[in-house]
């Protein structure tokens, strides 16, 4: 029997012979759709292909794409477990043709695929076709003989795929197995056509038109082919089975259910474990595609996926948490086709488990409650919508969880009174927020919250997304189109808020009419704002449009931002365990961590520090990130800032190995810190990490200013600029520099003695007329303007001239070229009769300054003017005439 793994191959083997390339799956976050929550076909990440705005260099191909169905316009949800061929997750295989083959060849390729390599009969086989597409029927009466009655035309949009309200489109053919007359079930298009008996196994769209906003419907530039078949159900058809759960694969993973839960696959909770497989799946890949459980978006999608298969293993009386155990089983299955799942499962394991443990503490009493709730009402009444909500407020239910445990029951929910709770809780938390002080302006990013709900944040994996336009403010008011100034609002984006020390994205928003600049971007109530420029046409309100994050910016901030992260623990081993964060700034050009601690950093801890973040740079590990509560984060030893509040999930970022015997909180985990910003995939991305220095912030805190990548080495190159600048003056070789400087310092401090003895032997001459004292009134006197010293040489001049007098009185007046200062001496024998004081006051006068100081020995005072020189000199001359002897 063929294995489903076989059929794939056989399936995309086929297409290969046929010239087509082999493409591998695309995310189940698309990359390319503003509108889809999953890819929910083979042909979303082809769309822009077949609209011809975007080339590859195949122009056939062929893929088995993952795709989920739950929670958008197609969703399966509540009925994956107890149908035949519902699931949220399921495998789709496709051949695409870009402008190359188109229906002549793509209905021969089809009917040799089912009839020859697979073997079907062709007598069980029969098709439609779109009522006016004669050319299929012609194609398809030729190339497989079919009778008449066995292509039956259908005259509704069932033959005329869309894949939503806009995009490429086109009529198809669908072609179905018969299981037959036991089964009962009419043909399509028959009043009995939703019986079991006959199947559709393969569409093959014949894409040749564009459905637009405005409701035309233009002609593609090239006709081209999607076709798509699910694997598990021709698996299913190709095993013998009537029921896609029967297939090799799928039992594979209900069996593992039966084993991990002690029960049996096929006794009464067979329904239960057909929804854990297929949940298993969703979850596995949706988490690989880094998808993680959250409270809103897509997030919120796969922790109603995920909490809904927690609660059918509690049923089958699983006393622990159960899904993360199967994960080994569906590695096994699916792994050797999809390299990420085996990448990821780790990551998938920890995170069903963290998500069941926290689950099941809630689930019992929300049973019990639901239980409860149930006995008070009459037979059949609905659950009123408050329970409902309390359910999901207090025990994590979401909606279609408690609807689906009503369904055993019989009993339905007001869903209506559920959203109404809901509502008025958001109420309670709005008018408590308005409360808060906030500026008032906010109140127009509430209503918008309230209106679209919070943006989806699609940075973390992409740089470049598309969305829709769901609001434009301009000057604090909503408009429909914008030019200049905007701030733009939109469904999903990959630009990250400015949040938590990292700065808002910049980038472009760009329309089929207009292109914006965005310049930054916040975030206010669960809303991120595009605070934006429309510098070419215009932007209007509900346009698709493309955001781009500046690559290289984004890159920068997020070296930055990890490298904060290996920063802060590298810190707390080198200084001890009170080294906390108090603040940071994560920009494109520097990052700046404040932390707790009392002291500067010597240069050796500072150098520590550097080495020990770039140990871990060059150790080149994968940065990981997984979600859980705040409490769990505590307990791993994540690094948290205190009083900080968090919401009941965090994201915690993990990075660096530690070596050998060492063991951190969490394993050999070196840094591990709650953080909502986004980060490099491996530690090497940082490049390199360079700190500035280290200076005080407030009181207790220091403050580090680092580089890393390339403005860390652009910062080394430039410190080597000025290093050999340097040798280049000093002629020598850059590592003599330090010693040729200090040399010279040596030397100029030599010379600065040698000019001020120098200046002091000028001072006091070489015994010349001009340094002969004067007597006045019997008293020797040196009185002097001097140039080419200032008021600070003067005292050591005049204690030196002082005591080549033996007796008598020294005044000099420094001609500094600025204010002139003077200073005067008088020795100890004559200073009971003159003194020092005196003089300087008297010539400071004349010199049309104030005041002047010391003692009566020695004394200084500044002047305002050197014209009054001489007159100062005179004025002296008065002073000791005027004393008496
Ligand atoms: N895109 C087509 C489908 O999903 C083949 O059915």
């Amino acid at each position: 029997m063929a294995s489903l793994n076989d059929i794939r191959s056989t399936f995309l083997n086929y297409f290969a012979r046929q010239g087509h390339a082999v493409v591998d799956s695309s995310p189940l976050v698309p990359r390319n759709d503003p509108t889809l929550m999953f890819t929910n076909s083979g042909m979303v990440q082809f769309k822009n292909v077949f609209t011809g705005l975007e080339h590859r260099d195949y122009n056939r191909a062929t893929t088995s794409q993952k795709c989920v169905r739950a929670g958008g316009k197609h969703n399966d949800l509540d009925n994956v477990g107890y149908t035949a061929r519902h699931h949220t997750f399921f495998e789709m295989l496709g051949n695409f043709s870009f402008g190359d083959y188109f229906k002549s060849d793509a209905i021969p390729f089809a009917w040799e695929l089912l009839t020859r390599d697979f073997d079907i009969p062709k007598d069980r086989l029969l098709v439609t076709v779109y009522h006016t597409d004669d050319e299929a029927a012609e194609i398809w009466k030729k190339v497989a003989g079919l009778p008449d009655d066995r292509i039956i035309r259908i005259p509704t949009d069932d033959n005329f795929w869309r894949m939503g309200p806009t995009g490429p489109c086109g009529p198809c053919t669908e072609i179905f197995f018969d299981h037959g007359p036991s089964i009962w079930g009419g043909p399509p298009g028959s009043p009995e056509e939703d019986g079991d008996r006959f199947i559709e196994i393969w569409n093959l769209v014949f894409m040749q038109n564009e459905q637009h906003e405005d409701g035309s419907l233009t002609d593609l530039p090239r006709q081209s082919i999607d076709t798509g078949m699910g694997l598990e159900r021709i698996g299913a058809l190709l095993q013998g089975k009537h029921d896609n759960y029967d297939t090799d694969l799928m039992r594979a993973l209900i069996e593992a259910s039966a084993h991990a839960t002690s029960s049996d696959p096929d006794g009464p909770g067979k329904t239960h474990h057909r929804v854990i497989a297929d949940h298993l799946r969703a979850t596995s890949f949706l988490i690989a595609d880094g998808v993680m459980p959250s409270n809103d978006g897509r997030g919120y999608v796969l922790r109603r996926i995920m909490r809904r298969a927690m609660r059918h293993a509690h049923m089958l009386g699983a006393q622990d948490p159960v899904m993360y155990r199967l994960v080994p089983a569906l590695v096994a299955q699916m792994g050797g086709h999809y390299q990420e799942l085996r990448d990821a499962q780790a990551l998938i394991t920890e995170t069903l488990r963290a998500e069941e443990t926290r689950f099941r503490q809630t689930l019992d009493r929300g049973l019990k409650l639901l239980d409860a709730e149930l006995e008070t009402l009459p037979e059949g009444a609905e659950l009123p919508g408050a329970a409902a909500f309390k359910l999901y407020d207090t025990y994590g239910f979401p909606l279609d969880l408690t609807q689906d445990a009503l369904r055993e029951r019989g009993r339905a929910v007001d869903a209506a009174g559920f959203d109404a709770a809901m509502a008025e809780q958001k109420a309670r938390a709005r008018a408590s927020w308005s409360g808060s002080g906030e500026a008032a302006d906010a109140t127009i990013w509430f209503d918008l919250a309230d209106r679209f709900g919070a943006s989806e944040f699609l940075g973390y994996d992409m740089e470049s997304a598309e969305g829709q336009v769901l609001a434009l403010v301009a000057d604090g008011a909503e408009v429909a189109s914008a030019k200049g100034e905007v701030q733009i609002i939109v469904n999903q984006t990959p630009f990250y808020a400015e949040s938590g020390g990292q700065v808002g994205d910049t980038g472009l928003i760009r329309s089929a009419t207009g292109l914006a600049e965005v310049t930054d971007t916040r975030r206010t109530a669960g809303v991120v704002i595009h605070i934006a420029k429309v510098i070419e046409g215009e932007i209007s309100k509900g346009q698709p449009v493309k955001l781009e994050v500046a690559h290289q910016r984004r890159s920068a901030i997020r070296a930055n931002h990890s490298a904060t992260h290996l920063l802060h623990e590298a810190l707390r081993r080198a200084l001890g365990d009170h080294v906390a964060q108090k603040g940071s700034l994560n920009a494109p050009d520097r990052l700046r961590f404040d932390f707790s601690h009392g002291a500067g950093l010597s240069a050796q801890e500072l150098a520590q520090v550097e080495a020990e973040v770039n140990a871990f740079i060059r150790q080149n590990t994968a940065v990981e990130t997984r979600i859980m509560t705040p409490d769990e984060a505590r307990a791993l030893g994540a690094q948290a800032l205190f009083g900080e509040k968090y919401g009941e999930e965090v994201r915690v970022v993990s990075m660096g190995q530690l070596p050998g015997s060492q063991k951190g909180p969490d394993g050999a985990t070196y840094s591990l810190e709650l953080c909502g910003g986004t980060h490099v995939a491996r530690t090497g991305d940082i490049g390199a990490f360079v700190c500035l220095g280290d200076s005080a912030s407030s009181a207790g805190v220091r403050r580090i200013e680092a580089l890393t990548g390339q403005a860390a080495l652009d910062h080394l190159r430039a410190q080597e600029a000025r290093l050999s600048g340097l040798a280049t003056l000093l002629k020598a070789p850059a590592q003599d520099v330090p010693e040729r400087v200090r040399a010279l310092m040596e030397e100029r401090r030599a010379l600065a003695n040698e000019i001020a003895q120098l200046k002091r032997q000028v001072a006091m001459g070489g015994g010349g007329s001009e340094d002969a004292p004067q007597d006045v009134a019997g008293i020797k006197l040196i009185a002097r303007v001097m140039t080419g010293v200032t008021g600070k040489d003067l005292p050591p001049l005049i204690d030196a001239m002082k005591e080549k007098l033996g007796s008598g009185a020294v005044v000099l007046i420094a001609d500094t070229g600025a204010k002139p200062a003077v200073a005067a001496g008088v020795t100890p024998d004559l200073t009971a009769r003159i003194s020092a004081v005196d003089l300087v006051r008297a010539a400071v006068e004349a010199l049309g300054g104030k005041g002047g100081g010391g003692r009566p020995d020695m004394a200084q005072g500044g002047g305002a003017d050197i014209a009054g020189a001489e007159a100062a000199l005179q004025a002296v001359t008065r002073t000791i005439e005027g004393v008496k002897a």
